[in-house]
């Protein structure tokens, strides 16, 4: 898809925030530092849209991303970041369930995971919960370019394994740095748009 209009619309940490105009949503979920920042300006051909960082727990709201005047990236703070206090690791679940309870707008969740690594409890517990609600779900396994190409089916079938993955959701290998898997990543999403 091309991006031709991008606006960073609200930072929210409360349902009174959101926006307000109805415009479906996409929202990204994943452990913290797996790459969702990375992915938002990779997908939208952005350097620096969305923060980034090497540090764990940059992400801290619920970044509302419009795109083309027609629906959302919803970039969401991540799990499993030991640093983060508790009280703030606390905060932060109840915001992100808040949102997925009771968003109606949200038509699909992107769940990254590393493709280097076995799915953390954490990874396994978002998937069973987006399941318990319904949620259309793509998993993203990323950072692709650390694994060797001829690994990667490897990879996939193992993460499908771990997470017990629904027939009705997908995963895909992708990589920030090289956009690769992309293309499949923006078929999803606007098949879900259109939902
Ligand atoms: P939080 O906001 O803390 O939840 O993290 P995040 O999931 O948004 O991660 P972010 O996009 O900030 O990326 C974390 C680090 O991983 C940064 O140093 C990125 O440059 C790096 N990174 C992200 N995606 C990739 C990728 O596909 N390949 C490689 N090699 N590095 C990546
Ligand atoms: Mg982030």
């Amino acid at each position: 898809m091309q991006i031709q209009d991008v606006e960073l619309v609200i930072s929210a940490v409360a349902p009174m925030q959101y926006p307000t105009d109805g415009l479906p949503e996409i929202a990204l979920t994943g452990r913290s530092n797996v790459g969702k920042s990375s992915m938002i300006n990779k997908l939208i051909q952005r350097k620096k849209m969305a923060r980034t960082s090497s540090t764990p727990g940059k992400t801290q709201t619920l970044n509302f991303y419009k795109l083309n005047d027609a629906f959302y990236f919803v970039d969401v703070p991540g799990y499993g970041y030991a640093k983060v206090s508790k009280k703030d690791r606390e905060s932060f679940s109840q915001m992100i369930e808040t949102y997925l309870q009771e968003r109606d707008n949200l038509r699909g969740v992107i769940s990254l995971i590393d493709v280097r690594h076995e799915p953390t409890k954490d990874d396994l517990a978002m998937y069973k919960y987006l399941q318990f609600f319904g949620v259309p779900v793509l998993v993203v396994a990323t950072k692709g370019d650390k694994v060797p190409r001829g690994k990667w089916n490897q990879r996939e079938s193992k993460l499908k394994k771990a997470l017990e993955l629904n027939q009705t959701d997908d995963l895909v290998v992708f990589s920030s740095t090289t956009g690769i898997g992309g293309d499949q990543i923006w078929q999803w999403v606007e098949e879900h748009l259109a939902d």
